[in-house]
């Protein structure tokens, strides 16, 4: 079937002219190539079809929720029993105390669990818990780290004020010498310190932490009498089964997760250490879906099969056999790939690319020919993506390499991105 996109643009016109810029925040298509998709109709296992019915093997999983496959059997059965009792009620069901139970066995610095929607309710719980804690203003973040998308962390300072930001202070991610020098220009007022698992910022190369600097954000946040805040929004479960600094020997006091706990269905998660529980019954925190029963029911069950199935070992063999085969192909085609990060969570970038151009050039033709890659966002694996979508990736990635290499001379960056970045 040929690629189409009549009904994309019809809608996306439409979109123009209701919905503010015709979409907004992570999943906007104003950053990717002008033929990337916008609307999708349907999705199944790591297959996913477009308003249009073009189908691609979608290596986003809905920028991370998709765990196991979209519409993974036993999820959805446990969402639909769930359902047939009841969802939004007047107040929740024992299965949120269920999932509290086994977020408590498995997270080993967990004692207590708290629910939300989205991960920057996660985040910023955390932060309101940090300060209640010692009752302190400060909070340390990693420069350009993302922790979602409040007036305190939004990337875009628009319609955001410096009071907004007042107590936030930056240090740069994974150096021990900054990190040491904010809690010493803040003696006496940090609050909490946050720290993504690894670094996995967009339009860069990720790099993972070094366990002398996790051990040390550990040592300060203890001296200072602060909490420690690891944010696995993005990259839980995908590193580990429990908190991805426990193989560093770190614990955190809070940790915030989202995004794929329940495959797919809203609800995002706090978990905390007895240090912090009093802390948290204080602060007032809630929302009108947070306590629905049925993504719980889906997070319960999504917990079980992390916790008693290979999942994570599958993941990571089909990421090393993307990255292992798009290597070979690269270099086959004179092509310099930086593939960074954990392969479950592949971030892609090309040498000699300053603007860009060669990486959005080849993941538009990987699109055209029915592969979803990102040219700047790190992807995400899913145990739906088998054999049979890894070769179909690679022989379509061999096809675009070719194509790319025959339209260089042709190839322009981004407008939006040159823009934004200054290039
Ligand atoms: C590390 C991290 N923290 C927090 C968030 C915010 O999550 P959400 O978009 O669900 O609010 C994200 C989202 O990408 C994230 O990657």
């Amino acid at each position: 079937m040929t690629w189409k996109n009549n009904r994309q643009l019809d809608l996306r016109e439409r979109a123009q002219k209701v919905i503010p810029g015709g979409m907004y925040g992570h999943e906007s298509t104003k950053l990717l190539p002008s033929d990337f998709p916008q609307f999708f109709d349907r999705a199944e296992g790591a297959r996913i079809w477009d308003a249009d019915g073009n189908e691609y093997v979608d290596f986003m999983c809905a920028y991370g929720p998709s765990l196991l496959g979209y519409g993974f059997k036993p999820v959805e059965e446990a969402a639909a029993s769930q359902r047939a009792r009841g969802d939004t009620l007047t107040g929740p069901s024992d299965v949120m105390i269920d999932l509290a139970e086994q977020f408590v066995a498995q997270i080993s610095h967990a004692d207590w669990a708290m629910f939300c929607k989205n991960g920057t309710d996660a985040t910023s719980m955390a932060m309101v818990i940090a300060r209640a804690y010692r009752d302190r203003k400060t909070i340390l973040c990693a420069k350009g780290a993302y922790h979602g998308a409040a007036p305190w962390c939004t990337p875009r300072m628009a319609g955001i004020t410096p009071g907004d930001r007042a107590n936030i202070v930056y240090f740069e991610y994974n150096d021990a010498d900054s990190l040491a020098d904010a809690f010493k220009q803040h003696e006496g007022d940090v609050a909490g310190v946050f720290a993504t698992p690894f670094r996995h910022e967009v339009f860069a190369d990720q790099y993972v932490v070094d366990a002398d600097y996790a051990q040390l954000a550990r040592r300060l946040c203890d001296e200072a009498d602060a909490l420690l805040i690891v944010d696995e929004v993005r990259a839980g479960f995908r590193i580990a089964r429990d908190c991805s600094w426990e193989s560093l020997g770190v614990r955190p006091d809070l940790s915030s997760w989202g995004k794929c706990i329940a495959n797919g269905y809203p609800i995002s998660a706090l978990l905390g250490s007895e240090k912090a529980r009093t802390a948290a019954s204080t602060v007032y925190v809630t929302g009108s879906f947070w306590f629905q029963a049925v993504p719980m029911a889906a997070a319960l069950k999504t917990l079980e099969v992390v916790r008693t199935t290979d999942y994570l070992e599958q993941i990571q063999r089909s990421g090393q056999r993307l990255r292992d085969g798009l290597d070979g192909l690269a270099k086959a085609h004179g092509f310099g790939l930086r593939q960074t990060g954990p392969a479950t969570m592949p971030q892609i970038l090309f040498e000699e690319d300053r603007d860009f151009r060669i990486g959005y050039g080849w993941v538009t033709e990987c699109m055209k020919r029915g592969v979803i890659f990102s040219p700047y966002h790190n992807m995400f694996l899913s145990t739906g993506h088998g054999d049979a979508e890894i070769d179909f990736s690679l022989e379509v990635a061999d096809e675009a390499f070719r194509a790319v290499r025959a339209r260089n001379a042709e190839l322009e960056p981004h407008p939006v991105l040159v823009a934004l970045l200054g290039l």
